[in-house]
Formats: structure tokens, sequence, C-alpha cells
């Protein structure tokens, strides 16, 4: 691939989020010094750090960056100040719940996958995780996230509508990654219930013979939440509505052992933004203890959608390599633990050095605490 120039906007946001990002950027930067791309970053606020500056969780000038970027890397929101005071007027995860909707980022993808070297620490018996690869698609700007809401004299209500189209286009996303994968997809809902759910049935078994290869099976969400803990090895791609998609895939990522090793990429038609899924940690905040390894897949992600293969290639094995050798932060390292930017300048040293090269390297030259 020739040499590329990438607009990113990134919004390190809150808590953790700027210092995940920075390692990120790190090996952003790492990438661009190996393969002679261009990126070009423009870094704006966005959630609760918003508020503060502006009273705003999403900014008009960080909108139009976006608007204006090829790609959205989104370190993390959200600050204790407002998860506890429900009659907060504004909030942060507004401001990410705007920005989803205004760019049309209608499907969220998160891949889980078990690790070898760290299933002693997932809560989950080894035998049942070891070989876990699933990539969970979750609608993003429908469904009841976005559904009429409000109060009655002494209620509340939230509506959950889907459109035909709005299931449709996530849907085909879905298929199109299982014919790459293992031709697996399971389609999660409610259909014993919800008619939106029976609709979310009806589409897929419309457009499933467009992929007849593709075996599709059907769960209920209860039920699928069961499965994800006794048997996630049968899963291979998950598609399911908003609400649900919430919720199932933080229940995956159990799986993997620590919840700061899984990245995610939102994206839709123009857009396409690229965060890790753990929020904002903010009792971590500035302790160097927060693993940026979520946020460096996620740009890993980026790249793989820039068309970057050899690229993204790179950065993952650099991460297996990092995994391998236990440069990691002490929630997966407990005896000799690294700092969030010791793990961050040895991914991207390796990056750099590209694979081979940095194997070669004696340790004591494998940068552990400067920026390269
Ligand atoms: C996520 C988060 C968000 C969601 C919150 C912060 C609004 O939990 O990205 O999964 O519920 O979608
Ligand atoms: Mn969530």
């Amino acid at each position: 691939m020739g040499v590329l120039t990438k607009r990113i906007a990134v919004l390190p946001g809150d808590g953790i989020g700027p210092e995940v990002c920075a390692e990120a950027l790190k090996v952003l930067e790492a990438v661009s010094e190996r393969f002679g791309h261009f990126f070009e970053l423009n870094i704006q606020l966005m959630g609760a750090c918003a508020i503060d500056a502006t009273g705003d969780p999403l900014p008009e000038t960080t909108l139009e960056a976006c608007y204006a970027a090829d790609a959205i890397l989104l370190g993390a929101i959200g600050d204790p100040k407002y998860d506890n005071d429900p009659s907060a007027k504004v909030r942060p995860e507004q401001g990410l719940l705007r920005l989803r909707k205004s760019l049309g980022l209608f499907a969220n993808i998160r891949p889980v996958t078990a690790y070898d070297v760290l299933l002693e620490h997932s809560p989950l018996k080894a035998d049942r995780i070891s070989g876990v690869d699933m990539l969970i698609y979750r609608e993003l700007t429908g469904g009841i996230y976005f559904g009429e809401k409000g109060r009655t004299a002494d209620g509340a209500y939230d509506n959950c509508y889907y459109s035909r189209a709005e299931i449709e286009r996530v849907a085909h996303l879905a298929f199109e990654s299982a014919v790459t994968r293992r031709n697996k997809l399971t389609l999660v809902d409610k259909a014993n219930v919800l008619e939106t759910s029976r609709l979310w049935r009806e589409v897929v078994q419309q457009i499933a013979p467009q992929y007849p290869g593709v075996a599709v099976d059907y769960l209920f969400v209860d039920n699928a939440a069961m499965q994800m803990i006794l048997n996630p090895k049968q899963f291979d791609v998950i598609l399911t509505e908003n609400m649900f998609g919430d919720i199932i895939s933080d229940e995956a990522s159990v799986i993997a052992g620590s919840l700061g090793l899984l990245p995610s990429a939102s994206v839709g038609e123009t857009s396409a933004l690229f965060e890790p899924i753990h929020g904002s940690y903010p009792q971590a905040k500035g302790l160097g203890i927060a693993n940026p390894i979520a946020t460096i897949l996620s740009v890993a992600m980026m790249l793989e959608h820039f068309g970057m293969q050899e690229e993204a290639a790179l950065v993952k094995e650099a991460v297996d390599y990092t995994l391998d050798k236990n440069v990691l932060t002490p929630e997966l390292n407990k005896t000799n633990p690294f700092t969030t930017e010791q793990v961050g300048s040895f991914i991207a040293h390796y990056v750099q050095e590209g694979g081979e090269g940095f194997r070669h390297l004696k340790t004591e030259e494998h940068s552990l605490s400067t920026i390269i």
C-alpha cells in the first residue's frame, strides 16, 4: 500500500481516557514512522471535561472535527459526579449518544478473544474459554436508546422502535463478516415477547438466503446470557439490537480476563469511531495503572478500516508479544507490573522496529519508559 494521509479526530475524554489515548497515539506514530503514512490529529473535548469547559458534553467544534475526520479515536468518558445524580440535566454520556447518532454510527463491532496466556485471569474455567473468538455486532443508533422517552404523572417510558432498514444495514454487515470467519451468525433477541424482536427475526430470515454458506441460529437474550458463560465457544458472529448488545458485550468481556484488552469500532456510511470498551475508570486516573492495550487494539481496528492490513497486523502482533512477555499493567501482572506508559512504549517500539528487529534486541534495549 502507498503512503496515505488520514485525518483523525482524537477525543481523549475523562478519567484514564487521556492516558490510554496517549499510548495509542504513540503506537500510531510508530506506524507512521515505519510505513510513511501521515496521520493528522485534531484533539478535541468530549464528555465531562467538555461539560466543565463549555457546559456541553459534545461542543460544536468537536462535532465539526469529527465530521471532517476520516476516523475518530475516543478514550473514555464519564465522571462519578454525574452517575449518582438522576436529576443531572447534562451528562457526559449524552455527548457519546449524540455523536453516534449525528455521525450515523449504526454498527458497533466488538471482538472478544480469549488469549491463551491470560486464560487463568478470567473467572471462567480455562477449558471453557480457550479458543473463544467471537465478534459482536450491536445495532447502535436505534431501539430503546433513541426512542421517545418521557415522564407521565406517576411513571416514565422509553419507546423501542426499529425500522426494517435499520435492521437490514447492520445485519448485512454481520453476515458479510461471518462469511470471512466461521460462517455462523447468531441473532440474539426476545422474539417470544417483543414485537421489535419479531421484526428482527423476520428481516434476518429474509436476508439469510443471500448468504447461503452462513448457518444462522436464534437465541433469546436470557438464554444467550447463559450460553455466553456456559459455552462461549459456540459463538462466531453475534447480531443484536442496541440494548441487548450493550449488556451481552459487557458480559462477553469477562472472557478475555481484563476489560482493558477489548477494543471496539462503531461504523456508519461515512464515519467510523474507535474506542476501548472500558469506561473512564476515574479511581485509576493519573496512577499509571490503566491498561492501554484496548485502546491500542482500537487503533489496529482503525488501521484495518483504512485498508492498512499489514500495519494493523503488526500492531496486533506487537500486542501478542507484549502479552507473551508479560509486559502488562497490574491487573494482569501483579508480581512485576509495568506502567501504562511502559506498556505503550514497549508496543510502539516493537512496531517501530518491525517484529523480528525488535525480538532480536536485548531486553535492556527495549523501550520501557521513554517515548521513542
Ligand atoms: C457503551 C456504553 C454506553 C452505552 C454508555 C456510556 C452510554 O455503555 O458504549 O457500551 O450504553 O452504549
Ligand atoms: Mn456498555
